[in-house]
C-alpha cells in the first residue's frame, strides 16, 4: 500500500475549483421519504458527521435543493455557521415542468444559497437531464450567467448520457464556460458508465465524474451479509439487492473487499471507495449519517491500493455488471 503524504486536491473539470479527492453525500440529511431521517438518526448525529468529515480533512459536501425538500441544505447551512473553516458545497437544481424560463434557475439558486446561508457555491449541478419547456440552451445560458455573476464557481450536470453531456458541453463552450462535472451512479456494483460512453467522453472533454451511491447504498460496506442478515432501514427494504438472495450474489465481492482491506488495515468501504479513486478522473461522494461513517469514508483517501488489488476487484465484479 502506498500512502500519500500531501493532502491532495483535484480540480473540478479543466479549470474549476479545487476540492478534496472525496466528498460527503448528504441526500440522507433531513430526508424522511427514502432514508428515515428523524427515526433512525437525527440532527445531532449529522452534525457529528459533518464535524468528523472536517476533522479528517474532507470539506466537500454534495447536496441538492430536493434532498429533504430543502432540509439537507438547511442543515448544512447551520453546521457551516457553527464552524470557522472553509467548506465547499456542491448543490443541484432540479428541472421541474413549471420551471420554463431562465429566471427559474436564478430563483432556485437564490433559494438554495439562502438555505445554505452562503453567497456562492463552488459547484451547481443540473440534477437530471429533463428540461421540459425550458430546453437545454436556455438552461445552460442561465447557468453560464450565474458563473459570470460569481454565484457559482463551476457548472455540473447529473445523470446525463454521453450524448446529453456533449450537448451541454457544446452549449456552455459557446459562452466560454467549461462543463466541469457529470455526477453519475458509479461503484464496483454499478459500472455502466464504463460501457455506455460516459466515462470515455468525460475523459476526452476534461469533465470530472462525481461518483454517487459509491458504496451501492451500503452493500459494499460489509455491514449487510446473508449470514447475519439485517434488513436495511428506509426504502432499501424493498430493494431486492438487500434481500438474502441479493446479498448472497454479491458475497464474493464483499469477501474480497474484506480480504484486501485486512492486507492494508482498511475497511471494505474504504477499499471500495479507493478503487473508484484508482480509476482516475473520479471523485466518490459516499453518504454518511454519523461521525463513524464520515470518518471511515474520509479514510478512503490518502493511500493507494496496489495495482493487483485494483485488477482483482475489476475481475471479481465484471460478471455482476454484464
Ligand atoms: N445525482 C443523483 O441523482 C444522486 C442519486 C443518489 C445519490 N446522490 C448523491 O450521492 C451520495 C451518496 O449516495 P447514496 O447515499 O445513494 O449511497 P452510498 O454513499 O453508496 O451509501 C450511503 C449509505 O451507506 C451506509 N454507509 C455509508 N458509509 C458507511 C460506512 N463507512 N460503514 C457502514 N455503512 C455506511 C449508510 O446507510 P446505513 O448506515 O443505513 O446502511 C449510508 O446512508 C448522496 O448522499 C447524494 O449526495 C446523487
Amino acid at each position: 500500500m502506498e500512502t500519500i503524504s500531501q493532502p491532495e486536491t483535484i480540480k473540478l473539470g479543466s479549470n474549476g475549483p479545487a476540492v478534496p479527492p472525496l466528498g460527503i453525500g448528504t441526500w440522507a440529511w433531513g430526508d424522511k421519504l427514502f432514508w428515515n431521517y428523524g427515526k433512525d438518526y437525527d440532527e445531532a448525529q449529522l452534525r457529528d458527521a459533518f464535524n468528523a468529515a472536517l476533522a479528517a480533512g474532507v470539506n466537500f459536501f454534495d447536496t441538492a435543493e430536493i434532498y429533504g425538500f430543502g432540509e439537507s441544505e438547511k442543515l448544512l447551512g447551520q453546521f457551516i455557521k457553527e464552524v470557522n473553516q472553509p467548506v465547499q458545497i456542491a448543490t443541484k437544481y432540479i428541472p421541474l415542468p413549471w420551471r420554463f424560463s431562465g429566471d427559474a434557475v436564478a430563483e432556485a439558486l437564490s433559494a438554495s444559497l439562502k438555505r445554505l446561508q452562503l453567497p456562492s457555491v463552488p459547484l451547481y449541478q443540473v440534477h437530471m437531464p429533463f428540461d421540459f419547456f425550458m430546453g437545454q440552451e436556455t438552461l445552460m445560458n442561465a447557468l453560464a450567467d450565474e458563473v459570470q455573476q460569481g454565484r457559482i464557481g463551476a457548472i455540473g450536470v447529473s445523470n446525463y448520457s454521453a450524448e446529453q453531456m456533449r450537448k451541454a458541453y457544446d452549449l456552455l463552450a459557446k459562452r466560454g464556460v467549461p462543463l466541469a462535472v457529470n455526477q453519475m451512479q458509479y461503484s464496483l456494483l454499478g459500472r455502466s458508465i464504463e460501457k455506455n460512453g460516459v466515462m470515455d467522453a468525460a475523459r476526452e472533454l476534461g469533465i470530472t465524474i462525481l461518483a454517487y451511491s459509491p458504496l451501492s447504498q451500503g452493500l459494499l460496506t460489509g455491514k449487510y451479509t446473508p449470514e447475519n442478515y439485517t434488513a436495511p432501514t428506509g426504502a432499501r427494504q424493498i430493494d431486492p439487492r438487500f434481500s438474502r438472495s441479493g446479498l448472497e450474489k454479491i458475497a464474493p465481492v464483499v469477501n474480497l473487499l474484506t480480504q484486501i482491506g485486512q492486507k492494508h488495515g482498511r475497511t471494505p468501504a474504504q477499499v471500495a471507495l479507493n478503487w473508484l479513486v484508482a480509476q482516475g478522473n473520479v471523485i466518490p461522494i459516499p453518504g454518511a449519517k454519523n461521525a463513524s461513517q464520515a470518518k471511515q469514508n474520509a479514510g478512503a483517501i490518502g493511500w493507494r491500493l496496489d495495482a493487483e488489488d485494483v485488477a482483482q476487484l475489476d475481475v471479481a465484479t465484471q460478471t455482476l455488471n454484464s
